[in-house]
């Protein structure tokens, strides 16, 4: 069985290369290394191409004889796509439609895709569940809800088999070590808390402290990275047995604060560093929990490190390898 992971060489990507390779799967990765990198791609094939290229993804189903498609790469930083929309409605939708092109003309027609709760902009109420409103607030939501209409109009017209994972947010590192999170620039809170950690900045911010949770800061839902990867593999075999399309939140259900995610990181390492206190940012709503009961239910996934200080620790072991190379 080939699998080709598209944007296998990022953080995300990466894992489930790992566990697929584990598993006996052949792997090819595809990735234009603009956010990735190659050193991530320690399993399997990789070739080195971007998605814009028609040819070139193409080049890769007329080479492998490809049984199924993990579609990792996007561009996914939210303020950039408010400021540049072009750029992310060209890179996550136009590219995908490439990809799907690609596999129809090659007689591929299986995907697993990484969309995520952005899709559902502000909840009206938490834990979010998969059949609630998606209205994103952003042009990156916007991307990812696009592609998930496109397979369902894809799915009727043509056949495609997908499984829709939506993300909330991935964190930790390869519990053994070898692989983690290598985001250049990096926006997400772990990173950047060990980052102050670490030494590498002088301070962390916390964006409001006034929201309506328990200790008033965001509340947000951290999922282990390789818990994902798991969900993916299991997303697969899903599919493999002929049950159809569907769409699933990948969450841990146990909401942490920003205080909570500082505490922890503390805790951990051992280490103090300075917090600075702001105004909140416009546009972060103050809970964003999944509900991922369905995911449990229908793919017999459970986390396996749902544990904020189990995923830093993860987190640090990889930054400190980091760090050190
Ligand atoms: N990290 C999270 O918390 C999170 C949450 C929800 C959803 N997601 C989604 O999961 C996916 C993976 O996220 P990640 O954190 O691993 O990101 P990442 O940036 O580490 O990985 C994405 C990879 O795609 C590659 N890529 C981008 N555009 C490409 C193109 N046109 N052609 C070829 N390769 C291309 C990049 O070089 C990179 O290696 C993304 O689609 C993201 O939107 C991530």
């Amino acid at each position: 069985m080939a699998i080709l992971i598209c944007g296998g060489a990022g953080y995300i990507g990466s894992n489930v290369n790992k566990l697929l390779s584990q598993q006996g799967y052949q792997t090819i990765v595809f990735d234009n290394l603009v956010y990735g990198h190659r050193e991530l791609v320690k399993w399997g094939e990789f070739v080195e191409g971007d998605l814009n290229d028609y040819n070139a993804i193409d080049a890769v189903f007329k080479r492998w004889k490809i049984d199924a498609v993990f579609h990792f790469a996007a561009y996914a930083y939210v303020g950039e796509s408010v400021k540049e929309p072009a750029k992310y409605y060209q890179n996550n939708v136009t590219c995908t439609l490439n990809l799907l092109e690609a596999m129809r003309t090659n007689g591929c027609n299986r995907i697993v895709f990484s969309s995520t709760c952005a899709t559902y902009g502000v909840p009206s109420r938490v834990p979010i569940t998969e059949d609630m409103p998606q209205n994103p607030i952003n042009p990156y939501g916007a991307t990812k809800l696009m592609v998930e209409r496109i397979f369902k109009d894809y799915a009727v017209a043509y056949g495609l088999e997908f499984a829709v994972l939506r993300y909330f947010n991935a964190a930790g590192a390869d519990p053994d070590g070898e692989i983690g999170e290598w985001h250049i620039p990096e926006t997400h809170l772990i990173p950047l808390v060990l980052e102050a950690a670490g030494g590498k900045r002088s301070s962390v911010k916390v964006f409001g402290t006034d929201y309506p949770t328990r200790d008033g800061t965001c509340i947000r839902d951290y999922i282990h990275v390789y818990d994902l990867a798991d969900a993916h593999l299991r997303a697969l075999r899903y599919l493999e047995k002929g049950n159809p399309s569907d769409f699933f939140n990948l969450g841990n259900t146990l909401g942490t604060s920003v205080l909570e995610v500082i505490e922890a990181v503390k805790k951990v390492t051992g280490r103090s560093f300075e917090v600075e206190y702001c105004a909140r940012r416009p546009g972060d709503p103050a809970e964003l929990v999944g509900d991922s009961a369905k995911a449990q239910r229908i793919l017999g996934w459970k986390p396996r490190y749902p544990q904020i200080e189990e995923i830093v620790s993860h987190a640090w072991k990889w930054y400190c390898k980091l760090a050190k190379d």
